[in-house]
């Protein structure tokens, strides 16, 4: 959509990009990590992108934000690192069924993505997710609920996973789910 692009081409044009602060959810579960094709979904400056290109994925990072990507390709480039950039809007890009080893979904919530992702995993994929939830208008009440996750957390939405983790309400706030899972 349009007007979402522009929203956060310009969001990203005011910020710096932070490449070293990879989610919490991945450094706590680097263990977990082994190597493959990875994809980033809404990746923005794609610090989960670069740790786990580090840790020896083949990595797709996916943004509707040319800004975003072009700073990310930049930084992959520089560090040798297998990153490719697509510039997509997830509300319409068709996702290859069985082919990803991971996929990474952070702060971004989409609900007719949600139903898909899981039949993108190949066998033993992983899915790494973390976002915010139906609580997050108490820290921030201007946010649009209409990206917030609804009561409950994320593992709902994958019932081809087998949960490896699920924090429905995470943080000192209980403002983010997390979840883990792994396609049997
Ligand atoms: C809150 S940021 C999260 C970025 C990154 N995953 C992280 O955790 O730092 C949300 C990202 O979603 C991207 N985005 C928003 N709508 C999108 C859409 N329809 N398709 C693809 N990306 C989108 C934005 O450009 C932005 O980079």
């Amino acid at each position: 959509m349009r007007k979402d692009r522009d929203r956060w081409e310009s969001r990203h044009n005011r910020e710096s990009p932070d490449f070293d602060d990879p989610d919490p959810l991945l450094t706590e579960n680097r263990k977990l990590l082994t190597s493959g094709i990875a994809v980033d979904l809404a990746s923005g400056f794609g610090a989960d992108s670069l740790f786990v290109a580090e840790a020896g994925y083949k990595v797709h990072s996916l943004d509707i934000s040319f800004r975003a990507l072009s700073a990310l390709h930049g930084e992959a480039r520089q560090r040798g690192l297998d990153v490719s950039c697509v510039v997509a809007d997830l509300d319409e890009y068709a996702l290859s069924k069985a082919y990803y080893d991971l996929i990474l979904v952070f702060y971004f919530y989409a609900k007719p993505l949600m139903g898909p992702i899981q039949d993108c995993l190949k066998r033993g994929g992983l899915l790494f997710y973390a976002t915010y939830n139906f609580r997050h208008t108490s820290v921030k009440p201007e946010f649009n609920p209409a990206y917030l996750l609804p009561p409950g957390g994320l593992s709902p939405f994958f019932p081809k996973l087998e949960i490896i983790l699920d924090e429905p309400e995470a943080g000192p706030d209980r403002n983010v789910s997390r979840f883990i899972g792994r396609k049997a």
